[in-house]
């Protein structure tokens, strides 16, 4: 008989909880910021369209228009209610200061400042999981972000000592980072909510958050000088080594030609870091992007050797891969009437065309895992480490932090995924039946099938309906996986 979900749950907490230590430890780079949080409610956002006199048509305009980039207030405004129309979550980038400093003297309503970016939010997250070692890269470390950073020892970023040797230094405690400071600023919203403005009328479908970012050090992608000569240490420490931050690339003032240097200095990073680890796992997490030529580079270069072993994302960063490795017409077809099946055949694209090991992909309800034949874990053990994610993410959406020991039962009520599934799980049962791969019954219960050359592993997951940040939550469950399958391993 095989386990009931809520049994997988608690059993998969309790294995991955003993074995964490057993990893060496992780790296992740590049981009660390600090996030300034506004719960922005409809009120609010009704006053500032009136403040600024913007006209509800030309915004409705600008909404379907879909422009992905801010270069004025109204900018920020057409984003803003764009994701709360279509329940989507995105980032736009600012292109002047001007507008930058206007969003923050103007938004209304109190603002929490939190640790950011892929990278930094990964990096507190591991280290509170108690990983033996998290080297994290930051490209600022102004004193608002050095208190953000979690005060544990096991987190630690490569310095150049006096005498030129690489040490690892608590973020902390080092004092040689550009000290700059540049606030990504994230609007949360909630589901339910809505906005009237003449015949428009807009309810919120899903809890979900708008980022307007200006952020100058980021946007170079400058790697720390220590970091790149440490990277050979860097890499016989750790098991894995997580990069993201190419979503910031300013393109405008780096040319074609600039992005494709800085994309390269990383791809040469990789390389030595392998050499120097020939075990260790590289995995690009993602972050949506309107800028299609950052992607197109991306995978270009990086598809050129065996750069990339896993890659991390949710629907939209989906469709956006799919759109600059050849598969355009799956990528439209997703953006604009998303299904399981859909999801399935982009998986497998991605994994084919970019020659992928494995691709985490996370969605409200289920999270998945689309591994090669013959990877290094095994598929119960995938699964497990899926159903540990699964709680860390959880607990965080409900508190807002993460933390390793958390009683279950208080918590959630994990007795409620074997009644009732959830939504997007029973979808991917209902389409991987539907193309004769598995019974529905069957995948259900456990989860598990092969998918072509590759196994697919799937699970429900602990639901969060009222959480109090939504950002952060898919670098949260990508990167306790990864720690969770090493752990296991
Ligand atoms: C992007 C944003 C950052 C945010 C992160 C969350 O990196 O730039 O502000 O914290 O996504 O995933």
């Amino acid at each position: 008989m095989s386990k009931t979900w809520s049994e997988l749950y608690r059993n998969s907490y309790q294995e991955v909880s003993n074995n964490l230590k057993s990893i060496n430890g992780i790296a992740v780079g590049f981009n660390t910021n600090v996030d300034a949080i506004y719960h922005m409610r409809s009120d609010v956002i009704v006053d500032m369209i009136n403040k600024l006199g913007i006209d509800s048509v030309a915004l409705y305009k600008k909404v379907v228009k879909w422009k992905g980039i801010i270069e004025d207030p109204e900018d920020y405004i057409a984003g803003l209610c764009g994701c709360f129309e279509k329940g989507k979550a995105s980032e736009w980038i600012i292109q002047n200061e001007e507008t930058y400093n206007y969003l923050l003297e103007n938004l209304p309503g109190e603002r929490t400042l939190r640790m950011g970016g892929q990278v930094g939010i990964m990096a507190n997250v591991l280290s509170e999981l108690g990983i033996p070692k998290v080297i994290v890269h930051t490209s600022t470390l102004p004193k608002e972000l050095k208190s953000l950073f979690v005060k544990n020892k096991n987190l630690v970023i490569p310095i150049h000592d006096k005498n030129g040797n690489i040490t690892f230094t608590q973020p902390r405690k080092v004092k040689s980072i550009d000290d700059s400071l540049f606030l990504h600023i994230i609007s949360e919203i909630d589901k339910g909510d809505g906005i009237k403005l003449g015949n428009i009328k807009w309810i919120c479908p899903r809890n979900n958050r708008f980022i307007a970012t200006f952020d100058p050090p980021n946007a170079k992608l400058d790697i720390n000088l220590s970091f790149s000569d440490g990277i050979n240490d860097i890499a016989k420490l750790t098991d894995v080594l997580i990069i993201s931050g190419f979503h910031m690339l300013n393109s405008n003032e780096l040319g074609i030609e600039g992005v494709k240097e800085r994309i390269k200095a990383v791809l040469d990073l990789i390389q030595q870091a392998k050499q120097a680890n020939p075990l260790l796992i590289v995995h690009l997490e993602l972050s949506s992007t309107k800028n299609e030529m950052i992607l197109r580079e991306l995978f270009n270069l990086s598809r050129k050797d065996e750069y990339l072993d896993s890659l991390g994302c949710n629907e939209v960063e989906l469709a956006e891969v799919l759109n600059v490795i050849g598969e355009s017409n799956l990528s439209k077809s997703i953006s604009q009437e998303p299904t399981q099946t859909k999801f399935l055949q982009g998986y497998l694209k991605i994994c084919q065309k970019l020659s992928l090991k494995r691709l985490h992909f996370h969605q409200y309800g289920s999270y998945v895992l689309l591994t090669k034949n013959g990877y290094l874990v095994s598929n119960e053990k995938l699964k497990q480490a899926l159903c540990y994610a699964s709680i860390i993410t959880a607990y965080k959406a409900l508190t807002g932090e993460t933390k390793k020991k958390i009683d279950l039962d208080t918590n959630f009520d994990l007795q409620r995924l074997n009644s009732r599934l959830t939504k997007s799980f029973k979808e991917i049962a209902a389409a991987l039946d539907k193309e004769n791969i598995i019974m529905k019954e069957e995948f259900l219960l456990k989860g598990i099938t092969q998918y072509d050359d590759y196994n697919l592993i799937v699970i429900p997951t602990v639901n969060v309906s009222k959480p109090k940040y939504t950002v952060g939550l898919g670098d949260t469950v990508s990167s306790t996986t990864l720690a969770a399958e090493i752990a296991l391993r």
